[in-house]
């Protein structure tokens, strides 16, 4: 997939459709202009009128909670004119292309797309089609990447942890299914952590996983040792075509991080998941909401973050 589509020739982010291709700088920027976002005393964001004047459209092709509700909230921090279209309710019910939907909000001077599709390459595909004044942002598509949720995770991390270089981070669960994952392993590689180490049955991972630049485990107590941060992912039974568990149930046995098996990590492991979570099938509940989890750190995250990336996309450049 092209990825220097996201760059202009100044090597400015124009759209965030993957973090594949991006450098740790330009990483470096977002999670720096996320943080100036932030009242260091009380930790909320105050309104910007950075993008005042502009409109942004949220086309969520598939549901969401987080992604779609903290893209709203940070748009609205930035001054802009947000609308989230509903897709069940819209003209693509009567047949409508997508690239006709496209066309017409463009014709309605719409500045920028938030796109989540469950097609793999979709808002890629919108960003070869808009308009040079028009950005598009990847809020998930398919199986391929969710890059926005990758960088509030690295932002999350960056705050506990401070630093990425002497991390190791241990990616659970379903590997194969998962964008989230996917964008990830991208992101702390480019960030230059220690290791990255994904642990999961053998019918959840891709094939020739390594060529990530991920180490392997099978193991859910081997792979957490040594680890720092933890990184649970939801079983995507919507994703998966064929039986590769033989329960949910036997599945927790093996792969659910429960109290015990936390203990096997750094004492200081932080523990993360994108959402939704299914307690009792990937976590126990008393660790989601125990003390080493960061979880709702995550989703609180997503709004700054989100702001930044908005921001830089729109050619917005200088401290905020
Ligand atoms: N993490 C995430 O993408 O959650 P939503 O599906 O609720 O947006």
């Amino acid at each position: 997939m092209m990825n220097n589509l996201q760059l202009n020739t100044e090597g400015r982010l124009k759209h965030f459709l993957t973090i594949e291709g991006l450098s740790k700088g330009l990483l470096t920027e977002i999670l720096d202009l996320a943080e100036s976002f932030i009242n260091p005393i009380d930790g909320r964001i105050k309104t910007f009128p950075l993008l005042r004047g502009k409109s942004i459209v949220n086309l969520f092709f598939e549901n969401s909670t987080r992604t779609r509700t903290t893209f709203e909230l940070a748009a609205k921090r930035l001054s802009a004119d947000v609308l989230s279209m509903s897709i069940a309710t819209s003209s693509t019910s009567k047949g409508e292309s997508l690239l006709d939907t496209i066309r017409n909000l463009e014709a309605m001077y719409v500045d920028m797309f938030v796109v989540r599709h469950g097609i793999s390459g979709a808002a890629h595909f919108i960003a070869e089609h808009v308009g040079p004044q028009v950005s598009v942002i990847n809020a998930g598509d398919g199986q391929h990447a969710h890059p926005t949720q990758a960088m509030l995770d690295m932002f999350t991390i960056r705050r506990m942890k401070k630093d990425f270089s002497p991390l190791k981070v241990a990616i659970v669960g379903d590997i194969l299914h998962s964008r989230v994952a996917r964008s990830n392993i991208q992101a702390l590689n480019t960030l230059g952590v220690a290791e990255v180490r994904v642990i999961a049955p053998k019918t959840l991972l891709p094939a020739q996983v390594e060529t990530m630049g991920v180490s392997v485990s099978h193991n859910l107590a081997d792979g957490l040792k040594d680890i720092d941060v933890i990184i649970m992912l939801r079983l995507q039974k919507e994703r998966m075509t064929a039986a590769l568990l033989p329960s949910e149930n036997e599945y927790f046995k093996a792969f659910g991080l429960t109290p015990e098996r936390l203990k096997l990590a750094k004492p200081d492991a932080i523990v993360m998941h994108p959402g939704p979570i299914n307690r009792g099938v990937e976590i126990a509940s008393s660790v989601a909401d125990g003390e080493q989890s960061v979880i709702l750190d995550q989703v609180s995250n997503g709004i700054a973050v989100r702001m930044a990336i908005m921001a830089m996309a729109m050619q917005w450049q200088g401290g905020a």
